[in-house]
């Protein structure tokens, strides 16, 4: 999808040559004389004969009762005089809060995809812009026009190919200068944002026979075409190599050969330490031995979202060039019962020397990712972040709104958190104590894989912790984010991308800060 942004003033979108056009209309729009007023819903034909402004439609469209209606919010009128877009959506703001804005965006792209399905250029003008509300609007129309064709040939690819924001125009100061160029740059990472939270719906969604680990290192091995990635894929030899004893148990089960891949985004300096991604790439989970009931199973095919996750990323990082080292680790294979699969009590060696009794064959995402862990160390990164479909628990603990977060120390908890606030891709702390850890002692290995069902985000949380030693480490747990069971937007939501994304950036702008202040440069 092509996005512009352009400065205007209201009525000069008369002129706009667009198909549909949004209007987002602000709270504080409403004109001190029109205050209390309602009449009944407008029709093109109450517009002015002359021509309509745009500000008189917004006056007219306040006093209508279809746009103060809690329900819809919206309204579209069609052939209005004087103005070239057709048709024209009003989408109230409500309250104006980001959440509002998102909302208000989702109910004007309904009601577009309903009675414009053949737009193809839309313009949306946003009353109140910031760097925030440009990526909120770039996302919701994304995400709105993105319709799955990979395995249906049948479903028709959206029509929408380019969609034009407007912005009321700024003035010559000082801070009007600064604030169009941050908002210039927001719309830069917007666009990025758009193309990596993409990239990680396609490829939640395909079905796991068009999703297998050899796909997923080939999807990873695509994006070396970006000059700043490198990628690498190891198989079965490599990954028995470096001792991966815990991966390669959960791989035993399955025809699928596993992959382990890695991925290097260099943008900055060899010397500054990278953040490490570490992706959960279970493509299906069955449970192994420890078979999952058959109702709903076929949703563990999204039990690769935190490595789709780590691939949008990446996407976003080829398209922006931030300046910052990043690491992507993804460890990837089926969870199948087999002759061959590992079994409730099996003991296997992690790459960290560790043992771990495998209790539940069901508990297989930790055991990945452990490995993958370990394997992190070598970056000495300046953080390490999992990202996982990790546990039912979590979506008892949280729903689908939050995704579960857990970190050792409390700096990167609270930037991880404020970007998920920005983007819009929330997410909430839970606690590490010691004591959570009691259940997963065993009387055979280091560890056990399970403790009792208790608090199962956060005993699974523990037992990565195990693995982490005194790195800066975060887990999210995305069991309830990542994909929609029903509804208008059911699969990938391609969450947490714009959480990682922003951080990554915030990350790279606070790099660049400290290494320009005079004080630490080398003499
Ligand atoms: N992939 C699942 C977690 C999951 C389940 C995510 C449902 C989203 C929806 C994970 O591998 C799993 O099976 N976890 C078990 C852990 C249990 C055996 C301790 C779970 O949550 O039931
Ligand atoms: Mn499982
Ligand atoms: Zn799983």
């Amino acid at each position: 999808m092509n996005f512009e942004l352009k400065f205007t003033t209201l009525n000069a979108l008369c002129d706009a040559k667009t198909g549909a056009l949004l209007i987002l209309v602000s709270p504080s729009a409403q004109a001190p004389s029109l205050k209390g007023k309602t009449t009944k819903a407008l029709s093109s034909q109450g517009a002015a004969a002359q021509g309509s402004t745009i500000s008189d439609l917004i006056a007219q469209s306040l006093r209508s009762e279809q746009l103060q209606s809690k329900t819809s919010r919206t309204q579209i009128l069609w052939n209005v005089p004087g103005i070239v877009a057709n048709p024209v959506i009003f989408a109230h703001l409500g309250a104006g809060q980001p959440k509002d804005l998102k909302n208000a965006l989702n109910a004007g792209m309904s009601l577009l995809k309903t009675s414009a399905p053949n737009c193809s250029h839309l313009s949306v003008y946003l009353p109140d812009v910031t760097g925030q509300s440009v990526q909120t609007a770039m996302q919701c129309v994304s995400d709105n026009a993105y319709i799955y064709t990979t395995t249906k040939p049948s479903a028709k690819a959206s029509v929408l190919s380019k969609v034009t924001l407007f912005a009321p125009s700024l003035g010559v100061s000082a801070k009007d200068k600064a604030e169009r160029l941050n908002v210039q740059e927001a719309f830069k990472e917007g666009h990025a944002r758009v193309e990596g939270v993409a990239f990680a719906k396609e490829w939640g969604n395909r079905p796991a026979n068009h999703a297998t680990p050899t796909l997923l290192g080939r999807a990873a091995l695509g994006l070396a075409k970006y000059p700043k990635i490198n990628v690498q894929v190891l198989g079965p030899k490599e990954v028995a190599k470096l001792g991966m004893g815990s991966f390669m148990s959960v791989a035993k089960g399955s025809e699928e050969p596993l992959r382990f891949i890695v991925m290097h985004y260099n943008g900055a300096s060899k010397s500054s330490a990278p953040v490490v991604l570490v992706g959960k790439g279970i493509t299906f989970d069955t449970g192994g031995i420890s078979l999952k009931p058959g109702a709903g199973m076929d949703e563990m095919k999204f039990d690769m979202c935190g490595a789709a996750s780590v691939l949008g990323v990446f996407k976003s990082l080829g398209e922006l060039s931030p300046k910052i080292n990043v690491v992507g680790l993804i460890p990837a294979c089926e969870n199948m019962p087999d002759g061959r699969a590992v079994k409730p009590g099996d003991v296997v060696t992690s790459m960290s020397g560790q043992t771990i009794e495998n209790l539940n064959t069901d508990a297989e995402g930790r055991l990945i990712l452990c490995d993958a862990l370990t394997y992190a160390e070598r970056f000495k990164p300046r953080a390490i972040i999992d990202i996982a479909t990790l546990t039912g628990a979590c979506i008892i603990a949280l729903g689908h709104l939050r995704s579960g977060l857990f970190a050792a120390q409390d700096k990167l908890a609270e930037e991880l958190m404020s970007a998920g606030e920005r983007t819009l891709d929330p997410c909430w702390r839970l606690p590490l104590d010691e004591e959570y850890a009691e259940g997963l002692k065993s009387n055979f290995a280091d560890t056990a894989n399970v403790a009792d069902r208790s608090a199962g985000s956060i005993t699974a949380a523990k037992f990565l912790q195990r693995f982490v030693g005194k790195m800066n480490w975060a887990h999210l747990d995305i069991a309830g984010s990542a994909w929609k069971s029903s509804g208008p937007g059911k699969g990938a939501t391609g969450r947490p991308v714009p959480l990682l994304l922003s951080y990554l950036i915030h990350e790279a702008k606070a790099d660049v800060e400290s290494s320009s202040t005079p004080q630490r440069k080398k003499a």
